[in-house]
Order: structure tokens, then C-alpha cells, then sequence
């Protein structure tokens, strides 16, 4: 199975429109009047965001879409995937933003300034560099990890991020996922069930940060590393064909998903929770659930939550 960088960017590109359905819109409502707040508190200074697990911006292209941001907003947008924050690159320079510096691009008109500074880094490493005890207040307004806090140690978010909000900033950690996968319909339940089931356990081997129940169980961590627990709301992904195939490029992000389930089950999963499946039984899984998204068969769902905090 040939997977590269430039799928990766793909599948996030593919990806925007199901999260567009997915979010928790009560939660972006919250999210909109604490940002208000901040902006109010910053006077006439941009309000600081910092976007990490940036990926390919769609964060960004959304929150102005949906016009979430406050007039000033300087975004720093990291990501530890060089291919990722150049293709991020281009979508500024290939919409309506100017590059200022090397990784520096602004958007300024009569009612908003909006620069942005993307940087190809490890969160947590540039957060330590940032992080300035002396600073009073937060160092940043707001806090965002989309699809992130899943996939890295929660110690060392709240050891290394959660500081940057000390004073009043706000963390946003929408589509954390949360221990749900589906594919429909499949004619083997029981089959789709041990494989599914290896996959979520393969998120929870011991030696892999993140995994397959994180949602639920911010609920108690983030309070535990002192933040305030501001809102909170099921953002599932649910893909599901038309009569005219798949809306957007959702086929692309289906194959994806089938990809890294497949992947994960290969390669990651502890061959105890397989049950003597053997591989070419797993990739002929695989290629049935393909040969649905071809025919636009195949229904599938994720469950994720989408957690907003305040760190006092
Ligand atoms: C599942 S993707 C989500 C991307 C984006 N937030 C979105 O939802 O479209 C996770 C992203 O986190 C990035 N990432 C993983 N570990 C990271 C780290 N330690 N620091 C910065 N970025 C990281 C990956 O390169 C990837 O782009």
C-alpha cells in the first residue's frame, strides 16, 4: 500500500468538507463570544492565536469563512510536517494574502488585519521556546488543536501548551476523536467488528500517545490540569454517498481512512486482538471496502467531541 506526504495533504484538503459538517456549531457559538471578550481585553492589540498541528490551514479558511475572528488576529500556525506549512504556504499566497517574510504573510483591508506566521516545528518545542513566566497575562488569546490532541501525550499539553493560556486564554480542541468507527454495509459484521476493534486497540498500545477514547476522557483531564471547562459537543464525522457519488472530494478522504485502518491493522495492531485474522484477509477487507466507495456504496462514521476550555 503506497502511501506519501503529498496523500497526506490531499486527504486534508478532502477532509474540510466533512469537518465543515461535523462541528459542533454550539460550541464555535461559545467559542465566538469568549473570543469577543478577548478582543475586547486586547483593546487596540491584535488578538494572538496559535493553531497547532496546523496542517494545511483549513482552521484558518474556516474561521474567516465563517467570520469567527475578531478585526486584528495575529495566527501562528505550527506544524512539525515541512510538506504540510508549504502547502498551507500556498493556499495564502494562492487566495488573497500578501508574503511579507519568509514565513510571514498578511491580509490587510479597511476592516481587518489578519498576519499570519507559519512555522514548520515540534508544538510542543516551540511552545517551551515561547512559554515567558515573566509574561502577565496569556501569551496567546487562544489555543487551537484540531484532530491533534488525540494523536500526542496529554502530559505534555498541559505541561507545555495549557501555560501559554495561564491568565484568560482559550483552548479549542474540536474533533478529538473518540473510540466510534463504522463502515456500512459490510457483509462479514463480525469480521468489520475484530477488525475495528484492532484498530482502536492499536491507538491504545502503550507506547503510542493519544488514543481511541481521548475524547471522553478530556472531560476530566483538561479540568485536572486547571483549566475551566467552557463548552463541549459530539462533532462526528458522517460521510455518506449521494446519488451522484460523494460530495466534494470525500471519496479521497474515505480512501484514506481505509488506508490507515488497513495500515494500522498491518502493522501496529497487537496480534492477540486480531484472532488469527490473517494479513491478506485484512487487505481483501480493505479492497471490498474500496470497491464500495468506487460503486458510492459505502457509509461511514467516526465519533469525535469538540472540547472548548479557559486556562485561569
Ligand atoms: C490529523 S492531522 C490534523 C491537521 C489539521 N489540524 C486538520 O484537522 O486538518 C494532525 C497534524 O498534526 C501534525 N503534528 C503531529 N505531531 C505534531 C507535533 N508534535 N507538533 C506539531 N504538529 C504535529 C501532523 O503533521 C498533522 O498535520
Amino acid at each position: 500500500m503506497a502511501r506519501s506526504f503529498d496523500d497526506f495533504v490531499s486527504y486534508l484538503d478532502a477532509k474540510r468538507s466533512v469537518d465543515d459538517r461535523a462541528l459542533h456549531r454550539p460550541t464555535v457559538d461559545r467559542l465566538v463570544a469568549e473570543l469577543d471578550e478577548r478582543a475586547a481585553a486586547r483593546g487596540d492589540e491584535p488578538v494572538r492565536i496559535l493553531e497547532v498541528g496546523f496542517g494545511i490551514g483549513t482552521m484558518l479558511e474556516r474561521l474567516r469563512a465563517w467570520d469567527v475572528l475578531p478585526q486584528r488576529v495575529e495566527y501562528v500556525g505550527v506544524d512539525i510536517d515541512k510538506t504540510n506549512i508549504a502547502a498551507a504556504a500556498d493556499r495564502l499566497t494562492d487566495g488573497d494574502f500578501e508574503q511579507t517574510g519568509p514565513h510571514q504573510f498578511s491580509l490587510v483591508s479597511d476592516e481587518a488585519t489578519l498576519t499570519v506566521d507559519l512555522q514548520a516545528a515540534d508544538a510542543f518545542a516551540f511552545a517551551a521556546d515561547r512559554h515567558d513566566p515573566a509574561v502577565a497575562g496569556p501569551q496567546f488569546d487562544l489555543l487551537i488543536g484540531m484532530a491533534f490532541l488525540d494523536i500526542v501525550p496529554f502530559e505534555r499539553v498541559a505541561e507545555t501548551l495549557l501555560p501559554l493560556l495561564a491568565g484568560g486564554g482559550l483552548g479549542y480542541f474540536p474533533i478529538t476523536f473518540d473510540g466510534v468507527t463504522d463502515f456500512r454495509p459490510v457483509d462479514d459484521p463480525a469480521l468489520t467488528a475484530t477488525l475495528l476493534d484492532s484498530f482502536h486497540a492499536a491507538m491504545d498500545a502503550p507506547d503510542r500517545p493519544g488514543g481511541s477514547q481521548t475524547g471522553r476522557r478530556l472531560f476530566a483531564e483538561l479540568p485536572a490540569a486547571g483549566a475551566d471547562h467552557l463548552a463541549a459537543g459530539g462533532s462526528d464525522w458522517v460521510v455518506t454517498p449521494r446519488d451522484d457519488g460523494y460530495p466534494s472530494d470525500e471519496a479521497i478522504f474515505l480512501r484514506h481512512i481505509v488506508d490507515t485502518v488497513e495500515h494500522a491493522l498491518l502493522t501496529e495492531t497487537p496480534e492477540a486482538t486480531l484472532d488469527g485474522v490473517s494479513d491478506d484477509a485484512i487487505s481483501a477487507w480493505a479492497r471490498q471496502r474500496h470497491a464500495q466507495i468506487d460503486h458510492g456504496e459505502l457509509v461511514y462514521l467516526a465519533h469525535n467531541i469538540d472540547h472548548l476550555i479557559r486556562m485561569p
